[in-house]
């Protein structure tokens, strides 16, 4: 099967809930054993992002559809550069020790850093300190929510979570953006910390 097909969904399916099942196995499939958190973040993110766009019954329609699906991560994850002056000015060393870095997306471009500590920005600031998914119904009634897109109404992030050594440390979130106020529920929520779970244990980080 050609890679982009894997974003295709079959008419069989029907809830919410087959919808993340069968995008879990497709973005099983397509990360295929290979472990690097770059191509396979990305192929997530244009897995999820596409399929919601095929997915009429509860995404599609325009005025319905998901306008972003991404990453951010803990800026200690990137690649540093190899063959260039990797030396950082101390502005530029806090704020990256201080903030995530924008990963992997689909969709309009995006803020770059988001802030979580001293003190958690955004509802990716908020997932990312209090380890678990943020749901919100309606952007405008969320305190601090950071407007990337002006058009988003509703919003989740998940927190990617790896346990290591007893410890739980949080590596990045996955953050999905919809046009309609209520966009997302608690189905979404399910299918997304499930995939998060993949991703997390797919991965060298
Ligand atoms: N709205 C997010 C910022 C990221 S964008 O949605 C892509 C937040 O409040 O953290």
């Amino acid at each position: 099967m050609p890679h982009a097909d894997t974003s295709l969904v079959p008419d069989s399916i029907k809830t919410k809930s087959e919808f993340w099942t069968h995008v879990h196995d497709q973005l099983e499939i397509l990360m295929g054993g290979q472990r690097h958190w770059v191509s396979n973040l990305s192929n997530a993110a244009s897995l999820i992002y596409n399929s919601l766009q095929a997915f009429p019954s509860n995404f599609g329609d325009g005025e319905r559809s998901v306008n972003w699906c991404g990453f951010y991560l803990i800026s200690s994850l990137f690649p540093q550069p190899r063959f260039t002056d990797a030396s950082m000015d101390p502005e530029s060393q806090t704020r990256a020790s201080t903030n995530m870095l924008l990963g992997p997306f689909s969709g309009r471009p995006a803020c770059q850093w988001i802030e979580v500590s001293p003190r958690p920005r955004g509802v990716c600031g908020d997932a990312f300190v209090k380890r678990s998914t943020v749901l919100v119904l309606d952007v405008l009634t969320y305190p601090g929510h950071i407007a990337c897109d002006g058009d988003t109404k509703s919003e989740i992030v998940c927190p990617l979570i790896l346990r290591k050594g007893g410890e739980d440390i949080v590596v990045g979130v996955l953050d999905l953006d919809c046009l309609a106020i209520g966009g997302f529920d608690a189905d979404d929520q399910v299918g997304l910390e499930r995939i998060a779970a993949l991703i997390i244990r797919s991965c060298d980080w």
